[in-house]
């Protein structure tokens, strides 16, 4: 559903300002937003790009207890570091903006009283954890213990990183607070719901009608949570960091982040208008028909673009709604999870200290999580620079600058008569800006730079075939064509290359000695030959440089540096700091363990971490699903003798059935083993 429009609004996620920016958020959102609204400006539509930093919620106050300051000194330290990286990046924001400026908050004060004049926010007490020794309420994140659902022992308050589900946190096994470490009492707690299920028709016939446009995995989600029926959610919580709730009597609470967060995007636009002079202007953006918003955001963001806030805007009236929510998956690195808190990440601004932006903006383009999690790989980023990038782009513009300049006195030489190859190649040129166009407008950002990269493919093999250094001396007006061509497609490179490696294109106008104006429908006419014949050239220098092996051994050996120093499986600590509360006999002595063997074991289809084992006891046969699938392969553990925990209470993961728990140690890779025994004994004896 395609609807003429007048302008385009593109926003990307707000990040948290609790750290820095990495490798998985520029796949996740930015990269993508930044070639689409790259290309809409190539196109001259009137664009405008919008994000800034999520500096409320609890990620923003557990983040300054660990870093030991006030979540004021967390917000302003991150939101700088990161809005400079992503400049130097070359994310191109029209606005990078904060959500703690007043404009922002006045913002959502606004949203959050329309909608509780209009009755859709119903305030009424319930039950939450209370950590007495801290005197506070505990927000979903300040909790943990062990999932209703899988078991897994270090559980959120809302949601469990082990199986994904959702429950609410008085359905938490064993709560601990993690602000005193003691098990919190339940409490009696006055917050505001944001009664969702008032917009449950109209966000049916929402997402119905993009039911051809959206993607798989937002429609997928999107549909669940629409299926299951949408609840009132809490849009208030007891925490001193955000924004008050401006209601008499709430003191000491503050607005669900979420619910702010997404006003964000607002706030950023009325923020850009007040800088250009023209404070009304962002109603043009917001609340115009003729406004086409596409909002990007990684995986886990889906389902509060698609449902909370669409309800949000509708409830308030007179605001548009994304017409697409280009969703991605997530980014691996080197097979594993990206991960913060284990320090197994790239920064932007420290791989930026030893690369060029256009590199890594080429290797993750290529490689974007558009349908399924995808992976970064130093060998890849390495093969694509040296064999892409370097060899094809980059010796394609720097032989036919040179020989230009060795050869035609440093200017485009004149173009006389076409041969079938030369057609070829031009009609190849001229029709490639639309297709690849397509393929952006369709988010489709890989397969773009992929044909994109073929355009330059194309154009080698051209140079090569026609090889103008035998007919510089048989055939001097074919040698001119040709060179004449070449330098037009370096032209049509730049432009058709710019949305994914926009410093490359500089410094190929450079080569050129063309500033191209803006102004012009630089898109529409990329395809053209446009160089002139006696246009004299700039200087040539290298587009891409080639990286050894040796830089990249080392950045493998950091990487499997950093990931040593896991502490959350206490590897390499010099000193014994406890993974968990100590304990006595007793409480050990409780735990059945028993010696067993694998019979039969293999992946859970749809899962990347589980797998279900057939195992002998001895006296009986047991079923146990473990979550080591990203850490060993299911061949390699049949005939293993191990050790499981016999007692445990049986759960479902994933819906199949689990009667126990194996054991092995916590680490990944070399330090991933399983605990087995020193020579075989009977199977089911018990161990102490
Ligand atoms: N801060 C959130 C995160 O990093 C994203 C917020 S997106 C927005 O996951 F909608 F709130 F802007
Ligand atoms: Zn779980």
């Amino acid at each position: 559903m395609q609807k003429t429009f007048k302008r385009i609004l593109v926003t990307a996620a707000l990040p948290y300002a609790n750290g820095h920016i990495h490798l998985g958020h520029l796949a996740g959102c930015y990269i993508p937003a930044d070639i689409y609204v790259r290309y809409q400006r190539l196109k001259r539509h009137d664009v405008l790009f919008i994000s800034g930093s999520d500096e409320h919620g609890v990620a923003i106050t557990i983040s300054a207890e660990k870093e030991k300051t006030s979540p004021q000194t967390i917000v302003d330290k991150y939101h700088e570091a990161n809005k400079a990286a992503f400049a130097r990046f070359g994310i191109q924001f029209d606005n990078y903006s904060r959500t703690s400026l007043p404009v922002h908050h006045e913002t959502s004060k606004e949203f959050f009283l329309d909608l509780l004049n209009k009755g859709f926010l119903n305030a009424k007490e319930e039950e939450q954890f209370y950590d007495a020794e801290a005197k506070m309420f505990l927000p979903d994140r300040y909790v943990e213990g062990t999932c209703p659902n899988c078991r897994y022992d270090k559980a959120r308050g809302d949601q469990c990183d082990n199986c994904g589900k959702y429950y609410d946190q008085l359905e938490l096994k064993n709560p601990k607070s993690l602000i005193s470490g003691k098990t919190p009492v339940v409490k009696k707690t006055k917050h505001w719901f944001f009664k969702l299920g008032d917009f449950q028709k109209k966000l049916e016939q929402y997402v119905a009608g993009h039911s051809d446009d959206w993607k798989d995995n937002v429609l997928q989600q999107t549909r669940s949570w629409l299926k299951e029926g949408l609840q009132e959610r809490a849009v208030t919580r007891d925490l001193s960091w955000g924004i008050p709730v401006p209601v008499e009597g709430a003191e000491g609470k503050v607005i669900y982040v979420w619910f702010d967060a997404v006003l964000g995007y607002i706030s950023s636009t009325k923020e850009w208008a007040l800088r250009i002079g023209q404070p009304e202007k962002w109603k043009e953006y917001w609340c115009d028909q003729g406004t086409r918003y596409i909002a990007f955001l990684g995986k886990d963001n889906i389902v509060f673009h698609t449902i909370v806030f669409p309800a949000e805007l509708m409830a308030k009236g007179g605001y548009i709604l994304p017409d697409n929510v280009p969703a991605n998956e997530f980014l691996n690195l080197e097979g594993g999870k990206f991960s913060k808190s284990r320090n197994n990440a790239i920064y932007v601004k420290d791989i930026l200290e030893r690369y060029p932006a256009d590199i890594l903006r080429y290797t993750l383009a290529t490689n974007l999580p558009e349908t399924k999690d995808s992976d970064f790989y130093w060998k890849d980023f390495q093969a694509k620079n040296n064999n892409e990038l370097a060899d094809i782009y980059g010796n394609f513009v720097n032989r036919t600058i040179t020989f230009a300049a060795k050869n035609f006195g440093n200017s485009v030489p004149h173009r006389g008569v076409l041969n079938d190859r030369d057609k070829e190649l031009i009609g190849y040129i001229n029709s490639a800006p639309q297709q690849i166009g397509n393929l952006i407008e369709q988010f489709r950002f890989r397969d773009a730079t992929m044909e994109m990269m073929n355009l330059a493919r194309a154009a080698n093999k051209y140079f090569n075939d026609s090889e103008p250094w035998k007919t510089f001396k048989s055939n001097p007006d074919q040698c001119a064509t040709t060179l004449n061509i070449c330098l037009n497609i370096v032209r049509s490179l730049s432009i058709v290359f710019l949305p994914v490696v926009p410093f490359s294109s500089e410094k190929v106008w450079k080569m050129l000695n063309e500033t191209p104006t803006v102004g012009k429908e630089l898109w529409e006419n990329a395809g053209e030959l446009k160089l002139p014949s006696g246009h004299t050239l700039g200087q040539s220098e290298i587009l891409f440089t080639k990286i050894e092996d040796s830089v990249i051994e080392q950045e493998l050996q950091q990487l499997g540096h950093a990931s040593d120093g896991n502490t959350a499986t206490g590897a390499e600590q010099t000193t014994y700091t406890p993974l968990k509360p100590q304990i006595t006999y007793d409480d050990f002595a409780k735990v059945d363990l028993r010696v067993a063997k694998i019979l039969v074991a293999e992946a859970v289809p749809k899962s990347k971490k589980l797998i279900k084992l057939q195992i002998d006891l001895g006296f009986e046969k047991r079923q146990i699903v473990a979550g080591i699938a990203e850490k060993v392969m299911p061949d390699q553990l049949i005939g293993k003798t191990i050790i499981v925990v016999a007692n445990l209470a049986p759960a479902k993961l994933m819906g199949v059935e689990s009667q126990g728990m194996l054991l092995a140690t916590a680490g990944d890779g070399e330090n991933f083993a399983l605990l087995t025994l020193s020579k075989d004994v009977q199977q089911g004896i018990g161990i102490k």
